[in-house]
């Protein structure tokens, strides 16, 4: 049987025929391709301004930047996330500040975000994890009280909504990622939904080493800016994967149920939370139970594996990197973050998955995972 990996983006002919069109037509970096996908993911969130760019990662370093957060500041955020989260917020000299993740959604712990606040708390950015979407209402009512910017970590929350409404169509600012695995890819890439056309004039600067063109064909640089351009090979790929995006999710949710519908329970492993309206299923993440199991996470990924099935994990807590505890951060500060780092794992889920398939990996969990349950 063939191995089935935990992810694998959906590229069709068309797709890879559009690349074809845009390496022959002598135009390969940013270009009409990028103002076409712009307009277009604009469109999808209701007119706001959109700039793409080469990831997600720079999006947040960039969004940091629109707000002036920068050396002297506190920016809150998860330990529960991929390390670009908080790594960009080193990147502006802010100092992260994270909250513990909630058990139940594995998300920020909005019980707990209040007692993170100090004189110098900015920002905060939230995260969707698995694209399972942070509560909107009382993030926003937090941050507002607080008078904090808000940066939606939204790398993995393409096409989820909250109560019905988009994520990305409202809210401050948002940041997306094309990144491979992403429910919609470029292959790398990501963009930044913003408020108003001089966020978008600045992001501009900003992605393009601070550069203003002229028509007579000179330039000034009044901003010091980087170079976090996307390409019109990687816009073209956008392009063709937007229309799909919500069939994409649509299935998604449907193999997702079905993982829940054939899930051996006695296993004792920890679902996913159960959300079937607003997550776009990015990844189906089952806790382990290590404390029953006479092997490690490590010892299941390798057995999975022989048995023709990938595993991934996403992610171990943050803040417990060797960066992150040379800053300070310690084991023990964010328990249930940990925890989930511990025992989480990914399995397969992405859309040319059939339901067999699913079914296979929950046969293969139940055959590696029953034997070395302790009674
Ligand atoms: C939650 C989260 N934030 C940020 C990023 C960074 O995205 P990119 O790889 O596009 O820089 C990722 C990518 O995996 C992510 O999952």
């Amino acid at each position: 049987m063939d191995f089935l990996p935990f992810t694998r983006p959906s590229i069709d002919e068309g797709t890879i025929q559009a690349v074809g069109e845009v390496l022959r037509s002598g135009w390969i970096t940013s270009g009409p391709r990028v103002k076409e996908f712009e307009a277009a993911l604009s469109e999808r969130y209701g007119g706001r301004p959109v700039r793409v760019l080469n990831s997600a990662t720079a999006a947040l370093e960039l969004a940091l930047r629109l707000c002036g957060v920068g050396p002297g500041d506190e920016v809150i955020t998860t330990p529960m996330s991929w390390v670009g989260t908080a790594n960009a917020i080193l990147e502006v000299g802010a100092t992260p500040v994270f909250v513990d993740a909630d058990r139940a959604t594995r998300n920020i712990d909005l019980d707990r975000v209040e007692s993170a606040v100090t004189k110098r708390t900015r920002a905060v950015i939230p995260v969707d994890l698995a694209g399972l979407p942070v509560d909107r209402d009382r993030l926003y009512d937090f941050a507002g009280r607080h008078a904090l910017r808000v940066i939606e970590d939204a790398a993995q929350s393409m096409g989820a909504n909250w109560k019905g409404r988009e994520i990305g169509s409202f809210g401050d600012l948002v940041a997306i990622s094309f990144q491979a695995n992403k429910n919609l890819t470029t292959a790398e890439g990501g963009c930044l939904v913003m408020n108003t056309g001089e966020e978008a004039r600045l992001l501009e600067k900003l992605r393009l080493q601070g550069i203003t063109r002229f028509s007579d064909g000179g330039m000034d640089v009044d901003v010091r800016g980087g170079k976090f351009n996307l390409t019109d090979i990687a816009a073209v790929i956008g392009l063709h994967q937007l229309p799909k995006l919500d069939g994409f999710n649509a299935r998604r949710r449907a193999l997702a149920k079905h993982y829940f519908e054939h899930w051996n329970r006695d296993l004792g492993c920890e679902l996913p939370p159960a959300d079937f309206e607003q997550t776009n299923w990015h990844m189906f993440q089952p806790l382990l139970p290590l404390d029953r199991m006479t092997i490690t996470r490590g010892d299941f990924i390798e057995r999975m594996k022989a048995e023709g099935v990938g595993v991934g994990v996403h992610y171990p807590a943050m803040h417990l990197f060797a960066l992150y505890r040379s800053l300070g951060f310690r084991k023990g500060q964010y328990p249930v973050a940990e925890e989930i780092g511990r025992s989480t794992v990914t399995l397969p889920l992405f859309p040319a998955m059939t339901n067999a398939d699913v079914e296979r990996v929950c046969a293969v969990s139940s055959k590696v995972l029953s034997p070395v349950l302790a009674p």
